[in-house]
């Protein structure tokens, strides 16, 4: 058969033109490609300091038929608004200048929207805001004073969120920080606190709609205006409703490299088991991780937790060392649960820990 360069090229077009149509190189599956037979079961998980909210949220879907993300906004609210939780909200440890900024960022599976907030100050809670900035806004993230000044548009309450015990902390770091500036150290050797606290929740209901929100305080005595992985949508957490969610607690600056949450829920998508995909991504942090965060051996000096809930129920979470836990209620009742891991604690290199001592 002749055929001229004219036909070749189209037929070759053409060609390509069907291959690309028929598989997409990313294929991105929509919820028509559900098995008609789909049937899901409620669970909710999130970092282990969100066991009283799991419970909450469970039952917010499964008795009051609550949306999933105003049923994880509620149960995270608990840590944000208790004051002994230096982690998140009322009561975060503050940066170096004694203020409380706080980031959340959160997910609605079912109508695809998504809001933040970073560096928010005198305002609780942070997740709400986030929420609010979905729901009200065209926006996703609103950062620092336009943060604040929208949550107090929108009616929320302005507090000092220092307390005392927090400011006492910060006080103690201030007065370790620098052996020859004016403040006395203490004399008896106290241990700094540190803190990278999150928490981080995910949920998803009968009917495979899924939601994920994560809020903190962030890392304590950071420089004024740091924003970690909490305030950023694919990093702090990330949520698709054909998919499912995840998220993550800990070094926020190991995760916004890798995409952490979003990474994993891509994981999931292409077959991945949660767990799995949690672990993958320790693998990718540590890979991404600059030398002088990890030890000869190629360990992290810091800790980061990741947590995956797929549509259908399951779920799974991991961190680089053995001994961490995650919260997940379902129909068994809420519990805790261990997080897989890639070392044994024992083998974590130590942190640089700051103790205070006479001079
Ligand atoms: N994951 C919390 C933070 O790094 O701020």
């Amino acid at each position: 058969m002749n055929i001229t360069r004219r036909e070749f090229i189209g037929a070759g077009a053409t060609a390509v033109a069907t291959m690309t149509l028929s598989k997409p190189l990313f294929a991105v599956e929509g919820e028509q490609s559900l098995p008609a037979t789909f049937a899901g079961r409620p669970v909710v998980i999130a970092s282990a300091n969100g066991i009283r909210g799991v419970a909450k949220a469970y039952d917010m879907i499964t008795r009051e038929n609550a949306d999933t993300l105003d049923a994880i906004v509620a149960g995270v609210n608990i840590q944000e608004l208790d004051p002994n939780d230096q982690s998140v909200g009322l009561g975060g440890l503050p940066n170096e200048d004694g203020v409380v900024q706080l980031d959340a960022c959160c997910m609605h599976g079912p109508t695809k929207r998504a809001g933040a907030v970073a560096a928010l100050e005198d305002v609780a809670t942070a997740s709400l805001v986030a929420k609010a900035v979905m729901d009200y806004t065209d926006h996703i993230m609103l950062v620092g004073a336009g943060a604040k000044k929208f949550a107090l548009e929108m009616g929320f309450e302005e507090q000092n969120l220092l307390t005392e015990k927090s400011r006492q902390d910060w006080l103690k770091w201030k007065s370790c920080i620098n052996n020859n500036d004016n403040w006395l150290d203490h004399s008896d050797p106290v241990k700094i606190k540190y803190s990278t606290g999150t928490i981080n929740m995910n949920a998803v209901n009968a009917t495979g709609d899924i939601s994920s929100v994560v809020t903190t305080s962030g890392i304590s005595w950071k420089i004024p205006g740091r924003v970690g992985d909490s305030a950023i949508i694919g990093a702090g957490q990330y949520c698709d409703n054909t998919v499912g969610a995840a998220g993550s607690t800990g070094r926020g600056e190991a995760n916004i490299k890798v995409c952490g949450a979003f990474f994993i829920v891509e994981l999931m998508r292409q077959g991945v088991a949660p767990e799995a995909a949690c672990l993958k991504t320790i693998e990718r942090v540590i890979a991404m991780t600059e030398k002088r965060l990890l030890d000869y051996r190629g360990r992290p000096r810091f800790d980061l937790s990741f947590y995956a809930l797929a549509k259908d129920g399951r779920f799974g979470g991991a961190t680089a060392y053995s001994g961490g836990q995650f919260a997940v209620a379902d129909a068994s009742g809420p519990r805790l649960v261990e997080s897989a891991y890639m070392f044994k604690m024992t083998e974590r290199p130590a942190s640089p820990a700051m103790v205070c001592r006479q001079a």
